[in-house]
C-alpha cells in the first residue's frame, strides 16, 4: 500500500475533519447506571468483557500515532470505567509523548481516582470529566446502582479542583421525572468553584436502557429551571465541534454547559472517532459496526491508510436522522460502555 504521508486535512464525506479520538480502555464498570448498564443486564457486560481481546498500551499508542498524523490532537480515555484498567499512568505518559496530541482527558465515575490522581497528572493527564447525576445520596445510589454516596464523588471532585489538573468538568445526565430537581442544587454546590457542570439529554445509546423520548428533558427546559434561579448568558464556542453549548452566570465566574444531542443534534461538525478496548473503530456513537484495527497493528503505513479510508467514507449523522424521525437503523446498536462515552 502506498504511504499517504501526513494528512491533517483529512475530511469525511460531509467535510468533517477528525480531531478527537475517544479511547475505551475497558468495557467493565463497577457502577450500574440505569441509562447505561442497568444491573439486570450486567450479563451483557460480562459476556462482552469475557471475549474482550484487549489492546495493549503499545497497540493503543500505535493507533493514536496514526490518528495524530491524520489530524487528531485531542484524546479522551473512557470506558466502561477507565480506572479499572491497571497501570493507566503508563498509557497516559505514552500518549502524551505523541507529537500533535496536546489535550489528554479522561471521563470517569471518579471513585477510584484518589489513589492514582497524582500519578496520572505527573504522567501528563490534562483534564478530567466526572459523572454526577445527583447530589442527594439516595437518588445517587438509585441512579448509579451502587452503595456509594454522592458525597464520595463530591470529595473526589474537590480533590481534582485542588490539583494541578487544567480543567474539571461534571457530566450530569438528566432523565425527566428522575433528577431534574437536582439541576439547581448541583449548580449551587459548585458555585464559586472552577468546575464546569454540563447537563446532558438522556440519549438512546445502546439497547439496554429502555429509552423513550418522553424521558428526555430538553435542554431548553433545563435552562428554564436555571433561569428561575440565577440569570445567565450564553457564551461563544471556543472552537468548532464542541459538544456542549456554553453559558456563564451574570453574577459570577462559573461556567456551565448543555449537551443537547436529542433536541439540537450537533452531527454537522462532529469530529470524533471512538476506539473500543478490543480495537474496533466506531465513527459514530450510534454506529452498528466498527472497523477492526487489529489486522493492521504491525504495519503503521497500512494502519494509517485504513484509518484514512474509513474516515473518508464516513457519513454518520444519527442524531440528525433521529430528529427527522428517520428510525431506520439496520443493525443492533453497540452499548456505550463498549465503544466509550
Ligand atoms: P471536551 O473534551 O471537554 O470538549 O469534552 P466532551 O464534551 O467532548 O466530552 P465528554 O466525554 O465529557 O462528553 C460529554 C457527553 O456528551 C458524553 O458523555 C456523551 O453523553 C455526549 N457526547 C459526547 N460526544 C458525543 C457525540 O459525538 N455524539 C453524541 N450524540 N453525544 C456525544
Ligand atoms: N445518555 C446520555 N449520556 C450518557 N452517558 C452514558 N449513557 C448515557 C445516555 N444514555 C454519559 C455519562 C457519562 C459519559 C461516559 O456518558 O454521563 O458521563
Ligand atoms: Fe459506568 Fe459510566 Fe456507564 Fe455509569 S455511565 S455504568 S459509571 S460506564
Ligand atoms: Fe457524531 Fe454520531 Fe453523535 Fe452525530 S450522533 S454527533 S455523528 S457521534
Amino acid at each position: 500500500m502506498a504511504d499517504l504521508g501526513t494528512n491533517p486535512g483529512l475530511k469525511d464525506r460531509m467535510g468533517r475533519p477528525c480531531h478527537d479520538l475517544r479511547i475505551s480502555v475497558t468495557n467493565r464498570c463497577q457502577f450500574r447506571c440505569r441509562y447505561c448498564l442497568p444491573a439486570e443486564h450486567v450479563d451483557v457486560m460480562r459476556s462482552q468483557s469475557a471475549s474482550e481481546n484487549k489492546l495493549s498500551f503499545d497497540d493503543i499508542t500505535r493507533i493514536v500515532e496514526a490518528y495524530a498524523e491524520l489530524g487528531v490532537n485531542k484524546v479522551r480515555l473512557t470506558g466502561g470505567e477507565p480506572l479499572l484498567r491497571k497501570h493507566l499512568p503508563q498509557l497516559v505518559k505514552s500518549l502524551k509523548s505523541i507529537k500533535g496530541i496536546d489535550d489528554l482527558a479522561m471521563t470517569t465515575n471518579g471513585i477510584l481516582l484518589p489513589q492514582i490522581l497524582d500519578d496520572l497528572i505527573k504522567a501528563g493527564l490534562d483534564r478530567v470529566t466526572i459523572s454526577l447525576d445527583a447530589i442527594d445520596d439516595d437518588l445517587f445510589a438509585h441512579i448509579t446502582g451502587t452503595q456509594h454516596r454522592a458525597k464520595d464523588v463530591l470529595d473526589v471532585i474537590d480533590l481534582c479542583l485542588a490539583s494541578r489538573l487544567k480543567q474539571v468538568k461534571i457530566n450530569t445526565v438528566i432523565q425527566k421525572g428522575i433528577n431534574e430537581h437536582q439541576v439547581v442544587p448541583i449548580l449551587e454546590h459548585f458555585r464559586g468553584t472552577a468546575a464546569v457542570v454540563r447537563f446532558i439529554e438522556f440519549m438512546d445509546v445502546g439497547t439496554l436502557n429502555q429509552w423513550h423520548e418522553t424521558q428526555v428533558m430538553p435542554s431548553h427546559a433545563v435552562l428554564d429551571l436555571i433561569a428561575q434561579h440565577r440569570p445567565f448568558h450564553s457564551k461563544h464556542p471556543l472552537k468548532s465541534g464542541e459538544v456542549a453549548k456554553r453559558y456563564g452566570f451574570d453574577d459570577g465566574q462559573e461556567e456551565f454547559g448543555l449537551i443537547s444531542s436529542v433536541s439540537q443534534p450537533f452531527c454537522g461538525d462532529c469530529d470524533r472517532a471512538r476506539l473500543s478496548s478490543d480495537g474496533l473503530v466506531f465513527q459514530c456513537l450510534f454506529a452498528s459496526q466498527g472497523h477492526d484495527t487489529k489486522p493492521h497493528l504491525d504495519d503503521p503505513v497500512a494502519l494509517k491508510e485504513h484509518i484514512n479510508q474509513w474516515w473518508q467514507h464516513r457519513d454518520d449523522q444519527y442524531s440528525v436522522l433521529r430528529q427527522k424521525k428517520d428510525k431506520h437503523h439496520p443493525l443492533p446498536k453497540i452499548e456505550m460502555f463498549v465503544m466509550g462515552g
